[in-house]
C-alpha cells in the first residue's frame, strides 16, 4: 500500500473509497462525460446532485448509479437549465440543502453546433454564449456562494482543445470554450486567494453523444477524412477516448484531496491530440 493512501485513510477513517464524505454538484449529468462522472463519483462514495435539462435520461443515470452503489455513495437528479440565472441559483440552493453543503462543482454541461464561420447568426451566437459561457459563469458563481460559507471548494470546468487549436465549422463553439479557459484561469487566481477555492479546466476528447452528433453533421466524404485525420492526430490509440475508462478516473482525481494543490490548470485528456511544440 502506498504511503499517501495510508495517510488519506487514517485521516478520513475509511478504506478504499476516494470520495467518501464529498458533496458534489455535477452539471450535464444526463449524458456522455457527465453521466460517467455521476456514476464514478457515486461509486467512490460521494453524495451527488446531478443537474441537467434532460430529465428522463438524467433520472435513469442516477437510478443506475444508486443501484450499483456499494460504499454509501448516492445521487439525486435536479432539473436545471444552466442558461437561466434564477433557475441556476435556486437549483444550487436546493441541491446544496439536499447535500448538506458543497465541496466540489464538476461543471460539464455544454452544447455544440456546426456551420461555416461566415454563416453563424446572432441567434446561434446567443445560444452558444448563454449555455457554454454564461452557464459556466453562473454555475461557478452559484457554487462559490456556498464555498465562501464552507471556507474552501473545488471547481472543474470544461473547455476544449479547439479553444487552443481552432475548429473549422465550429468557430463560435471554439470561441465560447476559449472564453471558458480565460474565465477559469482568472477565477483560479481570484477565488483561490480570496476564498480558498481552486479551479481547473479539462479539455477532453471522448466518444460521447456530442461527438456522435458532430460526426452525423458531416458528409460521408468529410466523415472519412475526419476519421483518417483522427488516426494521425491522436498518438495514443488513433481515436477519441471512452468517457468511463479514460475520463471518469481523472474526474475522481480532480474532485479528490489528492489534487488539492492543482489550481488554474488546463488538463488535456486527449491521448496527446493537441500538443504545443516549442
Ligand atoms: N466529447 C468530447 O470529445 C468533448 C470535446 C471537447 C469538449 N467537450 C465538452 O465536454 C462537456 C461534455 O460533453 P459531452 O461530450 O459529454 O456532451 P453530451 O452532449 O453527451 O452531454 C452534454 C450534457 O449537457 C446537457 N445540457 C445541454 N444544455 C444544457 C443546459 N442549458 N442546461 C443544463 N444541461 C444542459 C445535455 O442535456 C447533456 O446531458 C461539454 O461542455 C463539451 O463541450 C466534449
Amino acid at each position: 500500500m502506498f504511503r499517501y493512501r495510508n495517510a488519506f485513510e487514517a485521516e478520513k477513517g475509511v478504506k478504499g473509497m476516494q470520495l467518501t464524505g464529498k458533496r458534489i454538484i455535477v452539471t450535464g449529468g444526463a449524458s456522455g462525460i457527465g453521466a460517467s462522472t455521476v456514476s464514478a463519483y457515486v461509486g467512490e462514495g460521494a453524495q451527488v446532485a446531478s443537474l441537467d435539462v434532460t430529465d428522463e435520461a438524467g433520472l435513469k443515470v442516477v437510478e443506475q448509479a444508486n443501484a450499483a452503489s456499494q460504499g454509501g455513495g448516492q445521487a439525486t437528479f435536479y432539473h436545471c437549465d444552466i442558461a437561466q440565472p434564477e433557475e441556476v441559483f435556486s437549483t444550487f440552493e436546493t441541491a446544496v440543502a439536499g447535500l448538506g453543503g458543497l465541496d466540489v462543482l464538476a461543471h460539464i454541461a455544454g452544447v455544440d453546433r456546426s456551420k461555416p464561420a461566415e454563416d453563424w447568426t446572432l441567434e446561434d451566437m446567443n445560444f452558444m454564449w448563454s449555455i457554454n459561457l454564461n452557464g459556466t459563469i453562473l454555475c461557478d458563481q452559484a457554487a462559490c456562494r456556498q464555498f465562501r460559507k464552507e471556507g474552501k471548494g473545488a471547481i472543474i470546468n470544461f473547455a476544449s482543445d479547439v479553444a487552443l487549436a481552432g475548429m473549422p465549422n465550429g468557430a463560435i463553439y471554439a470561441a465560447s470554450k476559449g472564453a471558458v479557459l480565460s474565465w477559469t484561469r482568472t477565477i483560479a487566481a481570484e477565488w483561490a486567494s480570496k476564498y480558498n477555492v481552486r479551479c481547473n479546466c479539462v479539455n477532453p476528447t471522448m466518444k460521447t453523444p456530442m461527438y456522435e452528433q458532430y460526426k452525423a453533421s458531416l458528409s460521408p466524404e468529410a466523415l472519412e477524412a475526419f476519421l483518417a485525420n483522427e488516426k494521425q492526430r491522436v498518438p495514443l490509440g488513433g481515436e477519441m477516448g471512452d468517457a468511463d475508462r479514460d475520463m471518469a478516473p481523472v474526474m475522481v482525481f480532480l474532485a479528490s484531496d489528492a489534487s488539492r494543490f492543482i489550481n488554474g490548470q488546463i488538463l488535456p485528456v486527449n491521448g496527446g491530440r493537441v500538443m504545443l511544440h516549442g
